[in-house]
């Protein structure tokens, strides 16, 4: 008797298991995303607001990362690099789960990131390497060289340099000598136009190539217009005109653009061609007018979805997407890296690149 009670309830605690087990399985992975993010808390530190990409930037990241259960602490620095540093702390001690962080400064965070590390905080890089830690788990960003050889490609084409034809005067701007973008995209800029240079197609006038001439620190777009000032009145006021300006940035293009009009250049009329990067409205703008030649569009739709599933699998487990382990060594150690595809848009394929692919409306570029 004693024994059949025992089989008894036994067996009803094998049905309370397994019908656990089913209720389980029943649920939406969506859902049962959501219930593990559940009350995990998430810093994202982004360096400025002053240009449109890094507003985009935290509102992509910002929800995506609520819509899969997260709370998010999204902070601006506006430039400053002791922010950020406070930012960071202040998100260490309000119990962060994971840092997702995009410097302003790449190799001022070592301190506060080790701090990361020591409770257990995952970090994840956000476009921008951090450089000289250990603290970093994986690195979401755009093939930075690529952008470079893709401006390169682009002034080589138009201009038709592999036809032989020039000379033409060029004048080169590069980033901020703090970011590690700035490095990887200079190089690939003169990597297709060095051999130009070399051969008197191209002329730099000013003689300003080497990097630390050329560097804007943080990617000022007044920096770069004092600059552009300079170098018109320094070697251009003879008469000698300027044909190509290399710019890394669509606010350094604002900038060159600025100091052109001063210095008495007119859009149609021998205007240079410029370059620049990230799609911003203004540049967007400025293509259709014609003041800008091109820009690099860095989706940065694509970009917040490649790092919410690297949060999600420091936090989860699992394995993020991962397409590049050799190019990003930040000194400490070669941080596994999601590269994607930066995507040249000039006046042809504005239509296709940015408006057909809903990132901008068509009326937004009127
Ligand atoms: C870089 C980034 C560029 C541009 C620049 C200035 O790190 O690669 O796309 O946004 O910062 O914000």
């Amino acid at each position: 008797m004693k024994c059949k009670k025992l089989v008894a309830v036994l067996l009803s605690c094998l049905f309370l298991v397994v019908m656990a087990g089913c209720g389980n399985s029943g649920e939406k992975p969506a859902a049962d995303g959501a219930k593990k993010a559940g009350g995990k808390k998430i810093g994202v530190a982004m360096p400025t607001q002053s240009s449109q990409r890094w507003i985009q930037d935290g509102k992509n990241m910002k929800e995506k990362l609520e819509k899969l259960g997260y709370t998010v602490d999204l902070q601006y620095a506006e430039d400053d690099v002791q922010a950020q540093v406070s930012q960071l702390e202040n998100m260490i001690t309000g119990g962060a789960n994971c840092l997702v962080v995009a410097a302003i400064d790449s190799n001022a965070l070592v301190n506060v990131l080790a701090q990361a590390k020591s409770n257990n905080i995952p970090v994840i890089a956000y476009d921008r390497l951090l450089m000289d830690t250990d603290s970093v788990s994986y690195y979401a960003t755009f093939d930075n060289k690529g952008v470079g050889v893709a401006i390169g490609k682009y002034i080589e084409t138009k201009m038709g340099l592999k036809e032989g034809k020039g000379p033409y005067n060029i004048e080169f701007f590069a980033g901020s000598p703090d970011d590690n973008n700035a490095h990887f995209l200079n190089a690939g800029v003169f990597e297709v136009l060095k051999p130009y240079l070399d051969k008197g197609q191209l002329v730099c006038v000013s003689g300003q190539t080497k990097f630390d001439t050329i560097c804007t620190l943080r990617w000022s777009q007044e920096v770069a217009q004092k600059r552009m000032e300079d170098i018109l009145s320094g070697y251009y006021s003879t008469g000698k005109n300027l044909d190509i300006v290399v710019s890394p940035f669509d606010g350094i293009s604002y900038g060159v653009a600025a100091a052109l009009e001063g210095a008495g250049y007119k859009v149609g009329q021998k205007w240079p061609l410029i370059t620049g990067q990230d799609a911003e409205l203004m540049a967007s703008k400025n293509i259709m007018s014609g003041k800008q030649s091109m820009t690099i569009f860095k989706d940065t739709r694509v970009l917040a979805d490649k790092c919410v599933k690297m949060v999600q699998a420091v936090l989860e487990g699992g394995q993020p997407e991962i397409n590049d382990t050799t190019s990003y060594n930040n000194k400490k150690k070669m941080v596994p890296s999601y590269l994607c595809t930066p995507v040249p848009v000039d006046k042809e394929n504005i239509q296709k690149e940015l408006i057909d692919s809903g990132y901008y409306k068509k009326t937004d570029l009127q």
